[in-house]
C-alpha cells in the first residue's frame, strides 16, 4: 500500500513546524521534523568538542548517535539515552546544525533515518530538501516561505516571550547568514521542487496557512 507524503520545505522560521504539526494532527499522520535530526548531531558534535566542519568525525558521531522521537503533543528527543529537548531550539543549536548539515556524507548517512518514517497512514516531513531529495516522489510538496524581516520579527518575538534577552539586528543578521550556508552548499540545498505549491506566509495567519496546504490535500 503506498504511504501518503506531504512535504514541507523553506527556509528558518517561515512556520513550517508549526503548520507541519498542525496539518500532521488534523490528518493523523506521522511527522518528521528532519532539522531537529542536524540539531540533535549538532548537539552530540558540540558536546564532544569537535571541529563541526570535520567531515569524517561528524560523520561518525552521526552514525554512533542512537536517536528516539516521541511526539504526542509535544516532540521530545533522546540523545544515546539523554533528553536534549530543551536543547534543541537554541539559536547555538541551529546555527551549528546548519554547519553539519552542509556536509554531503554526513547528509547521506542520515538519508535512511529519515525515509524509515514513512509508515502508514502518511507522512508529513518538514526541512529543505524533502521534497527535493528525501522523498522526491510525495504526492504533496509545499514550500513554504516568508521575508527575512518578517522571520526574524518572529523569531525576535518568540525569544521575548519566553523571557530571553534578544536583539533584532542580530537576529536578523543570523537568519540571512543561514538562509545563505542552507542555499549556497553544494549538497542538497534548500530549493524548491518544481512541483511544489509555493506560499509566502509573510502576510497570512497561522490558520490561513493551515488551510492552504490541507486544501492541497482534500
Ligand atoms: O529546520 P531547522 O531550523 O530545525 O534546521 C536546522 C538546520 O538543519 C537548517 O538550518 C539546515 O541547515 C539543516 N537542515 C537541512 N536539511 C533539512 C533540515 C534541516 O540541511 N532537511
Amino acid at each position: 500500500m503506498t504511504v501518503p507524503v506531504l512535504t514541507i520545505d523553506g527556509p528558518s522560521g517561515a512556520g513550517k513546524g508549526t503548520v507541519s504539526r498542525a496539518v500532521a494532527k488534523k490528518l493523523g499522520w506521522n511527522y518528521l521534523d528532519s532539522g531537529s535530526i542536524y540539531r540533535s548531531l549538532a548537539i552530540a558534535a558540540l558536546k564532544q568538542a569537535v571541529d563541526l566542519a570535520d567531515e569524517a568525525v561528524i560523520v561518525n558521531i552521526a552514525q554512533a548517535m542512537m536517536l528516539e522521537f516521541d511526539c504526542d503533543d509535544e516532540l521530545v528527543v533522546r540523545l544515546d539515552g539523554e533528553d536534549i529537548t530543551s536543547q534543541l531550539g537554541l539559536e547555538s543549536t541551529g546555527n551549528a546544525a546548519s554547519i553539519v548539515a552542509a556536509l554531503p556524507e554526513v547528509r547521506r548517512v542520515l538519508l535512511q533515518k529519515q525515509k524509515d518514517f514513512k509508515q502508514l497512514p502518511g507522512l508529513v516531513a518538514d526541512g529543505r530538501d524533502m521534497g527535493t531529495v528525501v522523498f522526491p516522489d510525495a504526492e504533496y510538496k509545499v514550500f513554504l516561505t516568508a521575508s527575512a524581516a518578517e522571520r526574524a520579527r518572529r523569531r525576535y518575538k518568540q525569544l521575548i516571550e519566553k523571557g530571553n534577552d534578544a536583539n533584532l539586528i542580530q537576529i536578523t543578521n543570523e537568519i540571512e547568514e543561514r538562509d545563505r550556508r542552507d542555499m549556497e552548499r553544494k549538497t542538497a540545498p534548500l530549493a524548491m521542487a518544481n512541483d511544489a505549491l509555493y506560499i509566502d506566509s509573510s502576510d497570512m495567519t497561522l490558520n490561513s496557512v493551515i488551510e492552504e496546504v490541507l486544501n492541497l490535500i482534500h
